[in-house]
């Protein structure tokens, strides 16, 4: 019986697909077997975006598909695990893998087979049409609330890290939603989008001190929904008293926003990274387990995340305190913690991670390396963390290029120099946002 393996992400299903499990087909003939090894969502994360279907829904679909006999799970990109138990006598794969970064994925695949005889076989790759090409047509369609709240908690199950960039405003959510970079064949992008209180009071010329009432900060959220399709985790400062907190949960619900972070303080907002130059009171862990509880009971979906976020550190009231409070706020239903540092250096967060991880019912920790930013996401994936955000950075890089331009024009009394020097042209700008699709119906 003729053995045929053919390892496939199967999101976009596409006649290239098709014609890959039909020649699969053939070389089996009548009496053998095409056995699809289907990536998991943690394969397919390891080296791009997660896939739009789950596991379960794409394995429903592949059996489906004529002349698939057996789907089994692909646990990593690498091949050889499955082969070395399945031994099929062919692996089938589009020939684009022949040149580029999957050639010496594809060579340890022949090696491997070789020790018992197997092939493989290049199927001429199918013009015309990509599950790239497919991709970007679909991110034109955007999504949906349910869709995208759901997707915080599928990202957390299937990569090392999630990471999240913030975003105050349509146009720079558009950049945290389209910006790749190709790391050595695998794709870097931000998973999800932090709507930072800092950023958004900044960008509006106010201060952090939860001035900007909850319309106003919803209405600039709403420019990022429109044109982004990633998950959304929101910045909700205390979450103010808990009968306000369980109507925030219920609004940010219905948008589809994934999660949002509250931290334990009372009194006039200000921001965590001024620490104990201005005067912050932290809540009690009676209190501040009641507004979690009272966000839990109120949420309507079972994705939607309320995830605590610890200001002992901030505060200087130490370790043991940063510690007995996650252990509270785990046990009045947080979904995640986060823990906030404003030390220069990674140690401070990485002892705590260490005491966090030992705890029976830990959860996502979340952290905000913008004090200690030489920390890379390596050293994170080290110590068990699981959210990193990138809270500010998209608005700080923003505010010093204006200030330059404005300096350049200012000296030299026209606007030639700042023009050829930091901005973009003027052709880019105006195709920088495509129109919408009119139709005309005569
Ligand atoms: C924010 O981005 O608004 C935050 C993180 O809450 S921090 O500014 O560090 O407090
Ligand atoms: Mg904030």
């Amino acid at each position: 019986m003729t053995k045929v393996y053919i390892g496939m992400s199967a999101d976009l299903l596409h006649p290239g697909h098709l014609n890959i499990i039909e020649q699969a087909r053939k070389y089996a003939g009548d009496n053998g077997e095409v056995v699809v090894g289907l990536l998991t969502d943690k394969a397919i994360a390891s080296y791009k975006r997660l896939p739009y279907m789950s596991w379960e829904q794409r394995k429903i679909v592949v059996e489906a598909v004529k002349g698939v006999s057996r789907v089994i799970a692909q646990e990593t990109l690498d091949y050889v695990p499955n082969l070395e138990k399945e031994k099929p006598d062919f692996v089938l794969h589009g020939d684009d893998w022949k040149t580029g970064v999957q050639a010496p994925t594809r060579q340890r695949i022949i090696d491997v087979m070789a020790t018992w005889g197997g092939k493989v076989v290049d199927i001429p790759y199918t013009q015309g049409i990509s599950s790239t090409q497919l991709n970007n047509v679909l991110k034109e369609v955007g999504t949906t609330p349910a869709i995208r709240l759901q997707r915080l908690r599928r990202l957390l199950n299937a990569k090392d890290i999630v990471r999240v960039m913030e975003a105050h405003n349509g146009l720079s959510g558009l950049i945290v939603e389209q910006t790749q970079v190709n790391n050595n064949g695998k794709k870097d992008e931000f998973d999800a989008i932090w709507i930072s209180s800092l950023t958004q009071a900044t960008a509006k010329a106010k201060p952090d001190n939860g001035f900007l009432d909850a319309s106003t900060r919803i209405a600039a959220l709403s420019e990022i929904l429109d044109v982004t399709t990633k998950p959304i985790i929101y910045d909700g400062d205390s979450g103010g008293p808990a009968e306000h907190f369980a109507f925030t949960v219920k609004e940010l619900e219905r948008l589809g926003v994934s999660a949002i972070i509250i931290e334990d303080k009372v009194g006039l907002k200000k921001n965590s990274l001024f620490g104990t130059e201005v005067k912050q009171q932290q809540d009690t862990i009676e209190n501040f387990c009641d507004k979690i509880a009272t966000g839990k009971a109120n949420q309507v979906t079972d994705d939607f995340m309320i995830i605590a976020r610890i200001e002992s550190l901030i505060l200087e009231q130490g370790m043991d305190d940063a510690i007995n409070r996650a252990k509270a706020y785990l046990e009045a239903g947080a979904d995640g913690i986060m823990i906030h540092s404003r030390a220069k250096v990674f140690d401070e967060i990485k002892e705590f991670a260490r005491l966090y991880n030992k705890l029976p019912n830990r959860k996502p920790l979340v952290v905000v390396p913008s004090s200690y930013a030489q920390v890379t996401e390596e050293e994170l994936i080290e110590n068990n963390i699981n959210i990193v955000i990138y809270a500010n950075q998209m608005l700080r890089a923003a505010y010093p290029a204006m200030v330059n331009v404005a300096k350049s024009i200012l000296e030299h009394h026209r606007a030639k120099e700042a023009s050829e020097d930091y901005c973009m042209s003027i052709r880019e700008i105006i195709n920088l946002i495509p129109g919408g699709k009119v139709i005309e119906r005569k």
